[in-house]
């Protein structure tokens, strides 16, 4: 098996179904936790989207591409799902009768809407008409690398939302841009040329059991272990079985160096206590006040140990959850990392 069954996330397709088969005048915004099922989810929108005449989708995956060298078209185009076949061999025609050996460094946020602008060129007038365009750019953000050039793919994206439908004839233009990395949600959160960033949360513990006991547990390892350690993190959980062959304790030993580095630097910066009582109690970190929290609350999103908690994509708060450390505002991405931290701070470093 190289993935897991799909389960659950019925309300997320719903909601998807709803933001991007009609008009936005604004490129969506999605993040969540590294793992929690973003990509997947997306695929299997792009995939079920495969039957309707009223859309074309297409996903893009940004997550090994480096925008740091040319523009390696052909790697994005592998990894890419398309909802109509012959689109996405007019697609890659066209791309490649383009003979692009451009440096794109400098011009990406072009590029981008620039693959777009193929993409719908790629159709012939009559076969677009009318029809709704769905451009899915998963894990932008780290292709994309600084949140400069981040900020300005977004304002492209946002302009060609407005120009491409009219030029190409096409009913609309979506863009879903994908991100798991907390710096850039404030950066992005400051723009308006995007929609408020919305939250994908792990799978509901109902959901994250069906997934357990569909990959069939050994007897010796318990539901309620894993979910105190993994809380609905679907990637940790394939992890669990196919590196750790099911061993709760030697994945959370594989992990206890990266954590114990983080608590080192956060002890160096003096914020030892505080981060003992944000793992403690992630609603310390909801209610404290101070400078010293603000820059705990920073250092631990930048890490990744943490994530700010919005509203959802289908426009809901998550609910709190203080045993897996889920609280209003924040949650730690992955629970086993709040007990990884407890356990070191109590240690000698
Ligand atoms: N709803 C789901 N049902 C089953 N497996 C899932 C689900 N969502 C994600 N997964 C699996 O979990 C792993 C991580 O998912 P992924 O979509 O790559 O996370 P993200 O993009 O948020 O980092 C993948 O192996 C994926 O197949
Ligand atoms: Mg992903």
């Amino acid at each position: 098996m190289l993935e897991p069954p799909f389960v659950d996330r019925d309300r997320e397709l719903r909601a998807l179904e709803n933001l991007v088969t009609s008009y936005r005048p604004l490129p969506i915004y999605l993040y969540g936790p590294e793992g929690c099922g973003k990509s997947r989810l997306l695929r299997e929108f792009v995939t079920r989207s495969r039957g309707r005449s009223d859309v074309i989708a297409l996903y893009v995956d940004f997550s090994g591409y480096d925008a740091r060298r040319a523009v390696d078209l052909d790697s994005i185009l592998r990894s890419s799902l398309v909802s109509h076949n012959r689109f996405i061999s007019a697609f890659l025609d066209t791309i490649r009768s383009l003979n692009m050996s451009l440096n794109y460094e400098d011009v990406l946020s072009v590029s981008l809407s620039f693959l777009a602008d193929i993409a719908a060129r790629a159709m012939t007038r009559e076969e677009v008409r009318g029809k709704g365009l769905i451009l899915v750019y998963d894990d932008l953000t780290r292709g994309v690398g600084d949140l400069r050039t981040l900020a300005n793919i977004l304002k492209s994206l946002y302009n060609y939302i407005q120009e491409a439908p009219p030029r190409y004839g096409l009913g609309f233009l979506n863009v879903v841009v994908t991100t798991s990395e907390g710096t850039s949600l404030r950066e992005v959160s400051r723009h308006t040329y995007v929609s408020r960033p919305m939250l994908v949360w792990n799978l509901s513990k109902d959901s994250f059991e069906d997934l357990f006991r569909r990959l069939n547990p050994p007897e010796s390892v318990s539901f309620s272990d894993t979910w105190r350690l993994l809380g609905g993190n679907p990637r940790k959980l394939w992890e669990l079985v196919k590196m750790y062959s099911w061993d709760l304790e030697s994945m959370t030993r594989d992990h206890y160096d990266r954590v114990r580095r983080i608590v080192r630097r956060a002890v160096n910066m003096g914020l030892g206590d505080l981060l003992r009582r944000a793992a403690m109690d992630i609603a310390y970190l909801d209610e404290a006040k101070g400078s010293d929290v603000e820059a705990l609350i920073d250092f631990l999103v930048e890490e990744n140990m943490i994530i700010e908690l919005g509203l959802t994509i289908y426009g809901d708060r998550v609910e709190q959850d203080l045993e897996i450390g889920v609280g209003r505002y924040y949650a730690w991405q992955i629970p086993m990392y709040r007990e990884l931290v407890l356990k070191t701070l109590s240690s000698s470093l």
